[in-house]
C-alpha cells in the first residue's frame, strides 16, 4: 500500500565538510599530483543521505554533531536549504567539525580520508535527546561514521518503536552481534558483506550464502549493493538480482549516500523493496553523472524524469 502523506525519516550519523580535488589518476604513497579542480562542499554519509532524504520527498530529522568552527554554520545551513530538520544537531564547541579529504580520478573513482571531529562524539545521550522524532519515523537511516554504541542504541530505540532500520554498513567494521536483531534492511556492498559475514565472495552464489549467513544473525533483509552489476536483494521471499542502470560514471562520491536515501524513503512510502531497489538503482545512477557528494544528490523529480526517460 502506497502513503500519500510525506513519509518521515530521521538519520544518526555524521556530517562533514567535504573537500574534494579532481585529477588524472589518483596518488600512489609517496606521490603528488597535481589536481585539475577544487571545491569545498557539505558531505558525510548521516548528511548525505539526510539531504538525499529530503530531496525525495521525506519529512526528515538529522541527529548528530558539528564542531566550533566556521564549517558548522555552514553545513547548518546547508541542512536547512535542504529542507531538513537540524532541532537534533548539537553544535560541539570542545571540537572541530568532521572533515574528508576526497581525490576524485577521470573515471569517477575516488580516495577518502575523514577526520571525524565532532562525529566522534555522537553519543546514545543525542539519541534520546531525539526520541520522539525517532520513534514517530517511518525508518531510520544508519551508517558507521559515529560511534559503534551511539549506532547500536538508535537501531534499539528504532526497532522497540517498531521503525524500520536501515543500516549501511559503511565504512567496512566489524559489528557487534546485538545490532543485527534491530535491522530491517542492512546494505553491504561486496567488501562489507565479507567482513560481516566471514564468507569469501567470488561469486554470486558466495554473496547469497554471505546474506544468509547475515539473516541468521537476525537481519530480516539483505540488499548487497555490486556497483555496475545493480543490487542483490535477499530475503525471506527469495533472491532478487535489480540491474543497475547504464550511466557514465563522473563522480562516484555519494552513490552509496543516495541509494540508502531512496531505499528508505521508498520502504517508508510502503513500497515492496523490489521496487525501493529499483528506485534506489536509480538515484544512485544519477549522482554518479554529477561532480560532488551532495551536489549530485537527485531531487525527486530528477528521478522521475530518468524512470520516465529509461522506460
Ligand atoms: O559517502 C560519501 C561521503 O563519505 C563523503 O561525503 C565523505 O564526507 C565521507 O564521509
Amino acid at each position: 500500500m502506497v502513503s500519500f502523506l510525506a513519509p518521515q525519516v530521521s538519520v544518526v550519523g555524521s556530517i562533514h565538510m567535504d573537500f574534494f580535488i579532481l585529477m588524472d589518476h589518483l596518488p600512489v604513497p609517496g606521490e603528488t599530483v597535481l589536481g585539475k579542480s577544487f571545491t569545498m562542499q557539505p558531505g558525510g554519509k548521516g548528511a548525505n543521505q539526510a539531504v538525499a532524504a529530503a530531496r525525495l520527498g521525506a519529512k526528515t530529522y538529522m541527529v548528530g554533531r558539528v564542531g566550533g568552527d566556521i564549517f558548522a554554520e555552514e553545513v547548518l545551513n546547508n541542512f536547512r536549504r535542504n529542507g531538513v530538520d537540524v532541532s537534533y544537531v548539537r553544535r560541539d564547541l570542545e571540537t572541530h567539525t568532521g572533515v574528508a579529504f576526497i581525490f576524485v580520478d577521470s573515471r569517477g573513482e575516488n580516495m577518502i580520508a575523514v577526520a571525524p571531529g565532532a562525529d566522534a562524539r555522537v553519543s546514545t545521550h543525542d539519541v534520546d535527546s531525539a526520541i520522539d522524532v525517532i520513534s514517530s519515523s517511518d525508518v531510520l537511516m544508519l551508517q558507521l561514521e559515529i560511534p559503534i554504541e551511539t549506532v547500536v542504541y538508535a537501531a534499539k530505540v528504532a526497532w522497540e518503536h517498531n521503525v524500520k532500520v536501515v543500516l549501511n554498513p559503511a565504512p567496512a567494521r566489524t559489528l557487534p552481534e546485538e545490532i543485527y536483531g534491530y535491522i530491517h534492511v542492512l546494505t553491504p556492498n561486496r567488501i562489507e558483506a565479507q567482513m560481516l559475514s566471514g564468507v569469501r565472495i567470488e561469486s554470486r552464489e558466495d554473496i547469497v550464502k554471505a546474506a544468509h549467513v547475515l539473516m541468521d544473525k537476525g537481519v530480516e533483509n539483505v540488499v548487497i549493493t555490486l556497483g555496475a552489476e545493480g543490487a542483490l536483494l535477499v530475503s525471506e521471499e527469495g533472491v532478487y538480482h535489480i540491474p543497475a542502470f547504464k550511466v557514465r560514471p563522473v563522480d562516484t562520491t555519494g552513490a552509496g549516500d543516495a541509494f540508502n536515501a531512496a531505499l528508505a524513503v521508498a520502504i517508508a512510502e510502503g513500497r515492496s523493496l523490489r521496487e525501493a531497489v529499483r528506485l534506489a538503482n536509480a538515484a544512485a545512477a544519477i549522482k554518479i553523472t554529477r561532480v560532488g557528494a551532495q551536489a549530485g544528490l537527485p531531487y525527486r523529480r530528477d528521478l522521475e524524469e530518468f524512470l520516465r526517460d529509461v522506460r
